[in-house]
């Protein structure tokens, strides 16, 4: 059942100019050398995806980009479309990361239409869900990814919706150096499934590869990684150094 190919993603947030972009990249895929197993993605800041893009030569690498808007054009001043990134070489786009749903108050029903223009475009998603530590504290977990998922997912095709890459991403643990245990993370993770598969079917909760972000270091991946619905990571500070963010590529299970 299991053709999940692991997705390792760098989510380079507001850090790196285009210089500091190309050279990471030129190195990461001199010392990773040729990927068959797993997909590597880099998400750098809008500025540096066209610098990125015409460096990347090796397959199995891939570009994200950290966000658009939810329509296709319009008077939206420092907005960027879904278009513009399919213009730029992108292959997929996070949306509703916990930054953009906390910070820059980004709704359900904002992230639904991006997901909607994206998937127009013909880029996939990275759909990020996760609770803060009240919700956790209150028990609440499972029903806050519930309805990020629901209301995330509404009206999806069921040919997107096998495309779709969903993101695990405990508010508390993101640039706190708390990462969830393996096994908290799994919990969420298996759950997310089950409820994919009685939302829709089972065949595509299988397909659905869910990445786990938050504190992910060196130390930690091979743990991580091990956890059966476990497909991937989404990784913050440990992807800003070549050295720490190939040893997460490189993880062992
Ligand atoms: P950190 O790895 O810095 O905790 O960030 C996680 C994250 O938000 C990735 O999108």
């Amino acid at each position: 059942m299991d053709e999940r190919k692991p997705f390792i993603a760098a989510n380079w947030k507001m850090h790196k100019t285009r210089e500091e972009g190309v050279r990471f990249v030129e190195a990461l895929q001199r010392e990773v050398g040729v990927v068959e197993d797993r997909e590597v993605v880099i998400a750098p800041p809008f500025t540096a995806l066209a610098a990125v893009r015409a460096v990347m030569k090796k397959p199995g690498f891939k570009l994200a980009a950290q966000n658009c808007h939810f329509e296709e054009k319009g008077a939206y001043t420092g907005e960027v479309s879904a278009i513009m990134l399919k213009d730029v070489g992108c292959d997929y786009v996070i949306l509703g990361h916990s930054e953009r749903r906390h910070l820059f108050g980004e709704t359900d029903d904002m992230i639904r239409r991006k997901l909607g223009v994206v998937f127009q475009q013909s880029l996939v998603p990275i759909l990020c869900v996760g609770e803060v530590l009240e919700e956790r504290e209150a028990g609440r977990t499972f029903s806050v990814i519930r309805g990020q998922l629901e209301q995330g997912t509404v009206n999806l095709a069921p040919d997107h919706l096998k495309e779709l890459v969903i993101a695990y991403e405990p508010v508390w643990a993101i640039g706190t150096g708390k990462t969830a245990t393996p096994v908290q993370a799994q919990e969420v993770h298996a759950f997310i499934r089950e409820h994919l598969s009685s939302l829709y079917d089972k065949v595509v909760a299988n397909n659905i590869r869910i990445l786990y972000g938050g504190s992910v270091k060196p130390d930690n991946v091979d743990a991580l990684m091990g956890e059966p619905d476990i497909d991937g990571l989404l990784v913050g500070g440990a992807s800003l150094e070549v050295t720490s963010f190939k040893r997460i590529v490189q993880y062992q299970t």
